[in-house]
């Protein structure tokens, strides 16, 4: 009998996706695994128990998980759940440890060896591996498709014997793997896009995209990215002409998505109320970063909100979720493809290489301890201070830039580990 892989039926109800499809299973299996999955497991994603039999799984209940040594989540387990573990069981999920630092102790006590998918470096060789992309990459577009859905006007000009529909003005904040998502699918849908970001790096990426880049190409903007790739926080002087640049753009704007996000930060505020207040009735504003704190002035988690002047906010949580059969099928690679580099593939069983810099990255626990660098000081006394996202290497990936575009960006490294 091989080792035992459990995937779970996620415990919170707004969470759709599910941690394998029937492709991962069958090379689970390949690799020398018994998969049990937990009867339902896949059904917010559209995958049926059967699907998962077909490739031979057993379809099992919550109480397997406490035979399984991989355990492969999309959540953090919650104390029930680690309850039902069994000690030294590798935990393969979407840990969101910052600020829940009871919970990563939690984990330890439990005695898993507890894996942080979004720490998961990007590196060429973890490309695969990246959830944030997989995930950002949907989310970005779910965006764009919620924002049209609000809009009671068409996104395309369209020129008709009855008249002209002028093309819906379209503002995209912050350009990473959502925002280029976001860019490429509000031009697919015809609007006109425009896009800011901090990141010098980014302005080609968004012209190479057929959309018009705007923004405050200061001093401080030239160095705005760190060696990691992620931005920088800006001084409150930048702030403030970011906001007088973007005050009168967004004015005339018929849709602005924000996406802007700072590793271990809250999200910087970028839409105030006065530039709501600015923007014609039935202009919408979807906010991506409303789980981080928000973008947008007045935006509510959860909620489509309709301003006094009627412009809708939309903070839709977990985006990726509204795509959640898409998304399943990309994150359940991420994670089989991070397993795989930790079978023994003479012996088919686990063997976890602590010195792998993929682990050194996304291992929180183990044996009984929190091991990661960025959370063992916090076990042991209390953190004022947020800890600080490791430093890894990017490339920088625009899956729907032009090749020419992608081509550069993937030449060029932007840091070291
Ligand atoms: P993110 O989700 O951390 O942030 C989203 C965007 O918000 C970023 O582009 C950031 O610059 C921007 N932002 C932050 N503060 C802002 C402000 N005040 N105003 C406007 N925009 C602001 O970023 P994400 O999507 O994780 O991408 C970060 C970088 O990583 C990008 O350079 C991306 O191309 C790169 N990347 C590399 C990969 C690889 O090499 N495997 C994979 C995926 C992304």
């Amino acid at each position: 009998m091989g080792q035992i892989v459990f995937i779970p039926r996620e415990l919170d109800p707004s969470e759709p996706r599910v941690a394998a499809s029937p492709e991962t299973v069958k090379r689970l299996a390949g690799l020398g695994f018994d998969v049990i999955v937990e009867k339902g497991a896949g059904l917010g994603s559209r995958i049926p128990d059967q699907d998962f039999a077909a490739v031979g799984a057993a379809i099992g209940k919550t109480a397997d998980a406490s035979k399984a040594d991989v355990v492969l989540k999309v959540r953090r387990p919650t104390d029930a759940e680690l309850k039902g573990y069994k000690s030294g069981a590798a935990v393969i999920a979407i840990m969101d440890p910052y600020g829940n630092d009871a919970a990563v102790a939690a984990m330890a006590r439990a005695g898993i060896s507890a894996f942080s998918m979004e720490f998961m470096p990007r590196i060429t060789r973890a490309q695969v591996m990246d959830v944030l992309s997989s995930q950002a990459n949907l989310a970005g577009y779910q965006a764009v498709i919620d924002a049209a859905a609000e809009y009671d006007r068409a996104l395309p000009m369209m020129m008709t014997a009855a008249g002209t529909v002028p093309a819906a003005k379209t503002f995209i904040m912050g350009v990473g793997v959502a925002g280029l998502q976001a860019i490429a699918t509000a031009r697919r849908l015809g609007a006109v896009v425009t896009a800011t970001d901090v990141r010098p790096a980014v302005k080609e990426q968004v012209q190479s995209l057929g959309a018009k880049f705007l923004a405050v190409e200061d001093e401080e903007f030239k160095a705005a990215e760190t060696a990691g790739g992620y931005a920088k926080e800006m001084s409150k002087e930048y702030q403030a002409k970011q906001a007088a640049l973007t005050a009168e753009h967004i004015a005339k704007q018929d849709i602005v998505i924000t996406t802007a996000l700072i590793p271990g930060r809250p999200a910087p505020k970028l839409v105030s109320a006065a530039m709501v207040a600015s923007m014609k009735p039935g202009s919408v504003i979807v906010d991506l970063a409303v789980e981080r704190g928000g973008n947008v002035e007045g935006a509510m988690p959860g909620k489509v909100v309709t301003t006094e002047n009627g412009v809708k906010i939309v903070g839709h949580l977990n985006m990726p979720g509204r795509v959640a059969a898409s998304a399943s099928l990309l994150y359940a690679k991420n994670l089989y493809a991070f397993l795989e580099t930790m079978v023994d593939k003479a012996t088919k069983q686990l063997a976890i290489k602590r010195d792998d810099e993929l682990v050194k990255a996304t291992m929180l626990t183990d044996g009984g301890k929190v091991v990661h660098p960025n959370f063992a000081k916090a076990a042991e006394e209390p953190r004022t201070e947020p800890a600080a996202v490791p430093a890894t290497t990017m490339v920088a990936e625009a899956a729907d830039a032009k090749p020419a575009a992608r081509k550069k960006a993937a030449a060029k490294p932007k840091g070291t580990a």
